[in-house]
């Protein structure tokens, strides 16, 4: 069944997909929250828009010790949220779990932990036993204040919903009912899909439930070839695994490519759609991206190098100049104080504060 997933009409590759999986247990709870920030934002005519960001996990058993995991350490979806946020938009943020989020991303990477700008004042003089108070030191002052007022103001307004997920199938549940859910929005939607999503899964149905074992290697067996032969295989109906075992075989199906009924069913009409591309091969992207675009329909695919991505970016659109470079340049590619580093955001560039260039690597 699921290895014609990738063959079916969209439409039926949705419900095949969906019937595959119970709904996240947090979806329901999710689904209210979003509603009732959506409404609060339809009321004050307010663009809002979902960024996806983080990667998905494709898990290996049931009950998940294993999984896979796509690269995404969430720099991008957090940061572009900042920016929207600054540009007046309502973001829903519906990320990897303890991925980065916007604001605290600042002080919670593990290379500027939040400790490191904290000092304890000396006690007063009058005291000495007693305990100094937690202070921020004096040189990370202003750009904390800065990041604190705008954390706080995001928050007092409604103006940011964070919706976590960890698996493919929950990313795919939480996107198709949140895009239902804004089409009251109209053309006020966008979508700002910056998330890594997982290509391959294992069907539920043919999906281990508990721990996959792996047995110790017997003594007798010193033979490579011997050993060689003993597999485990998960995402297989047919194959039990064998008592002792060396090798674990994964068998991946393809996950169906969603973007095409967000565009064409799950989204508001008149709503825009900005998916990314991710590639490490630089004579790829261009060409990957500028196909995701005529196949998906939609208004923007921004194409970025695992190895560059902090800095530069391609826009890939249907209307000229069709493609076109962003470089952060080089004297702001410095660390900021907090040692995150500045990062193409999506707010900035349009604003045209990037730095451009034709279209070379
Ligand atoms: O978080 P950082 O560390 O800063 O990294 C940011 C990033 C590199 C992850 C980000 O900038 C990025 O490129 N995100 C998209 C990665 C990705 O999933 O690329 P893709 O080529 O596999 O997919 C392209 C598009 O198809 C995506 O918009 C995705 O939403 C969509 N897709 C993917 C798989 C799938 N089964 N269905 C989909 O619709």
């Amino acid at each position: 069944m699921s290895a014609l997933l990738g063959d079916m009409e969209p439409a039926e590759a949705e419900s095949v997909y969906f019937n595959e999986y119970p709904p996240p247990k947090a979806l329901p709870k999710h689904e209210a929250l979003a509603r009732a920030f959506i409404d609060l934002h339809v009321a004050d005519n307010r663009r809002v828009v979902l960024v996806t960001s983080g990667g998905t996990t494709v898990p290996l058993e049931a009950q998940t010790v294993r999984f896979i995991d796509n690269f995404s350490a969430g720099t991008r979806g957090a940061t572009s949220a900042e920016y929207f946020l600054q540009e007046g938009y309502a973001v829903i943020f519906l990320h990897r779990q303890y991925s980065l989020l916007p604001y605290s991303r600042h002080y919670s990477h593990s290379t500027n932990c939040f400790l490191d700008f904290m000092d304890e004042a000396a006690p007063a003089a009058d005291s000495p036993n007693a305990h100094g108070s937690i202070q921020v030191r004096s040189e990370y002052q202003d750009e904390m204040r800065d990041v604190l007022r705008k954390y706080r103001y995001a928050k007092q307004n409604n103006r940011l919903l964070l919706l976590p997920f960890t698996t493919v199938a929950e990313y795919m549940f939480e996107l198709r009912s949140l895009a239902k859910l804004m089409r009251p929005l109209g053309p006020n939607a966008l979508f700002y899909l910056a998330a890594a999503v997982s290509d391959f899964f294992i069907p539920r149905h043919r999906m281990a439930e508990h721990k996959i074992q792996s047995s110790e290697i017997p003594a007798n067996l010193e033979n490579n070839s011997a050993l060689d032969s003993e597999e485990i295989y998960t995402g297989e109906n047919e194959t039990q695994p064998p008592k002792n075992s060396k090798k674990l075989v994964v068998n991946l199906d393809p996950v169906p490519k969603f973007l095409h009924r967000l565009v064409d069913g799950w989204a508001p009409e008149g709503s825009m759609v900005v998916s990314f591309k991710l590639e490490t091969d630089p004579s790829l992207l261009v060409y990957k991206a500028r196909t995701a675009l005529q196949r998906y329909s939609h208004h923007l695919v921004i194409g970025n190098l695992l190895s560059t991505r902090k800095w530069e970016v391609v826009f890939i659109t249907p209307d000229p100049p069709h493609e076109r470079w962003l470089r952060v340049p080089k004297a702001r590619r410095s660390k900021s104080i907090s040692g995150m580093e500045d990062q193409v955001g999506l707010a900035e560039i349009m604003k045209g504060k990037g730095e451009e260039h034709p279209s070379q690597m």
